[in-house]
């Protein structure tokens, strides 16, 4: 009966067959070496984590407290919201009431003017009467307040300026700039370039306003003549 089973087909290979044919202890063997060769199989647990690992995060924890407490912004709750906005103070600048202030001012209103008049003061050939040397402006037909006038209401029609025929129209300004600027302007081209004339005061300008009251035409040189050269507006500043 046993030489039957010996008979029978191995269930391994026939390799490593010793002189008996028994052959299983060898392909126990060597069924096992890849097993015992091989690590585990890695699975899932709660292995302790590598200590270069938990160094790691050691040291990443102590960089992490030491950037909180250097950043912290002393843990005020209102330390990283934006500065409240600040509020936006135009600068008003005062007026200026002396000659020198004037004046100052009078070169910035001046650049409205520049366009027709120069600034030279030159003005154009038959286009825009010069104001540098004008009679208007500082000579012998000059005064406050018929330059004031001039500047509030503008002036049309025919007019000579140091012997030139003009027949233009000048817009009113009374209504663009204030009486200081007016006066500011009046100031500066009488004391630029050739011209030496005494200063105007925002309250020359006002004096011819009231005076006059609201108007929408140019004034005239003929109109402007027909103020006496010497008339001074009540409350405008008295000839010394
Ligand atoms: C659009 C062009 C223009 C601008 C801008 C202008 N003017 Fe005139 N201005 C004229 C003309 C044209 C006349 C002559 C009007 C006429 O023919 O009756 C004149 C006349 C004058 C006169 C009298 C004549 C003289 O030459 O002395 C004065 C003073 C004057 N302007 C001052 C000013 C001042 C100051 C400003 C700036 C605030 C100004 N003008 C801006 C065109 C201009």
């Amino acid at each position: 009966m046993s030489d039957d089973i010996n008979k029978l087909p191995r269930p391994y290979s026939s390799e490593g067959m010793d002189a008996s044919g028994d052959a299983r202890d060898i392909d126990v063997q060597r069924i096992h070496a890849p097993v015992i060769r091989e690590h585990n199989e890695p699975r899932d647990g709660l292995e302790p984590i590598p200590v270069w690992m938990g160094m790691c995060f050691g040291a990443l924890l102590f960089w992490g407290g030491m950037y909180m407490s250097s950043n912290s912004g002393e843990y005020r709750g209102d330390v990283y919201d934006r500065p409240e906005p600040k509020p936006v103070v135009f600068k008003v600048e005062a007026e200026p009431t002396d000659e020198a202030g004037l004046r100052k001012l009078g070169e910035k209103v001046f650049a409205q003017c520049a366009a027709c008049h120069q600034p030279t003061g030159e003005g154009l050939p038959n286009q825009f009467p010069a104001l540098n040397k004008s009679e208007w402006v500082a000579g012998d037909k000059a005064s406050v307040a018929r330059l004031s006038r001039i500047l509030l209401y503008g002036m049309s029609g025919e007019v000579t300026v140091r012997g030139n025929k003009f027949n233009g129209a000048m817009p009113a300004w009374g209504s663009q700039l204030s009486d200081t600027k007016i006066a500011a302007v009046l100031t500066y081209i009488r004391s630029n370039w050739d011209n030496k004339a005494g200063p105007v005061f925002a309250k020359d300008v006002k004096a011819a306003r009231d005076a006059v009251g609201s108007r929408s035409s140019a004034m005239t040189a003929a109109e402007i003549e027909k103020v006496p050269l010497d008339a001074i507006d009540p409350g405008a500043t008295p000839k010394k």
